[in-house]
């Protein structure tokens, strides 16, 4: 199966999990299952979840049940957006390409939309069918990569409070690390916890999503400068209006790409022990350096 083939079916068992965990829209109080599935399901690439799946792949060959930990990831990467497009926040109207949670549902829904995603992620681990010492460690990595020491909250600050401050080069990674760098670390170390990896794998796994995640943000803040809106199904150009900290600001463009490539070749290299077992690991890694949207 080519990696585009091998996308499109990985999407599906997300999004097929999704469904299942998610309250219908039919049940009350209807509005707020409306907002969550509205951002739920507008057409995320779910590579965190993706990327969660694989890690477990890569340990094990009982992945059972990892799809539903991996939802858990994508819920509060979904929350994360809703919240992070608010007016208060960087006030945007189109993400996933739809207009933004709070333009269709208004802000008090978003908000609660937001911390509904939030909370059901917790409640999908803590009944997930997996031996209780696995959930409560489960648990623990997500909270702390959401949370808000070196945790996506804790970057989310830190980048509202850099807007307009000199763009600085320890700044930006400590800013990127937290903010996205820490949700993508946490998705390989869950899939690892969940396959039951030995310290070594869940540390080569762990130091691949420390890698992939910086560069992740970094090809995010170079798209922001290169693609368009419609392409990207969000607003382009909104980090220079806002003056934000971003590698494009503090490196320029050809420099970014190639410290997006230097992660990417350290993402390849802490791979090795695992062989040919982690052949799509390195696809991923290619593609989020790769990628246009
Ligand atoms: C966008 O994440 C926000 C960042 C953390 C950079 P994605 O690029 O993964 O967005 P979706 O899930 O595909 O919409
Ligand atoms: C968002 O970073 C990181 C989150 C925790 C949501 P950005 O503000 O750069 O994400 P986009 O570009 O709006 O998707
Ligand atoms: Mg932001
Ligand atoms: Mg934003
Ligand atoms: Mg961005």
């Amino acid at each position: 199966m080519n990696l585009r083939e091998y996308l499109a079916q990985q999407q599906k068992l997300v999004d097929a999990e999704l469904d299942r965990l998610v309250p219908p829209e039919t049940s009350a109080p209807e509005t707020i299952h409306r907002a969550m599935r509205y951002s739920l399901f507008a057409g995320g690439k779910r590579i965190r979840p993706i990327l969660c799946i694989e890690a477990a792949r890569t340990v094990s060959d009982a992945d059972d049940g990892v799809t539903a930990a991996a939802c858990a990831l994508e819920m509060i990467h979904t929350y994360s957006l809703i919240h992070d497009d608010l007016p208060a926040l960087d006030n945007d109207d189109y993400r996933r390409g739809k207009p933004t949670n709070h333009k269709v549902f208004g802000d008090a829904m978003a908000i609660l939309a937001g911390d509904a995603l939030l909370t059901i992620a917790f409640q999908v681990l803590a009944e997930l069918p997996a031996p209780a010492a696995r959930v409560v460690k489960l648990i623990g990595e997500l909270s702390t990569a959401s949370g808000t020491v070196g945790g996506m909250i804790g970057g989310q600050v830190a980048d509202l409070e850099g807007e307009g401050k000199a763009p600085e080069a320890a700044l930006l990674e400590s800013i990127h690390r937290a903010k996205t760098g820490a949700l993508l670390r946490a998705s390989l170390r869950m899939g690892a916890i969940y396959a039951g990896a030995d310290e070594g794998q869940y540390q080569a796994l762990s130091r691949y999503g420390q890698h992939i995640g910086l560069a992740f943000q970094i090809v995010d803040d170079i798209l922001d400068v290169e693609a368009s809106s419609e392409a990207l199904g969000k607003t382009a150009g909104k980090d220079a209006a806002q003056h934000k900290i971003t590698f494009p600001a503090v490196y320029g463009l050809e420099t970014s790409r190639l410290m997006a490539q230097g992660e990417c070749r350290h993402a390849h290299a802490v791979l090795e022990p695992f062989g040919g077992r982690a052949q799509r690991l390195h696809e991923l890694a290619d593609l989020i350096v790769q990628r246009k949207s």
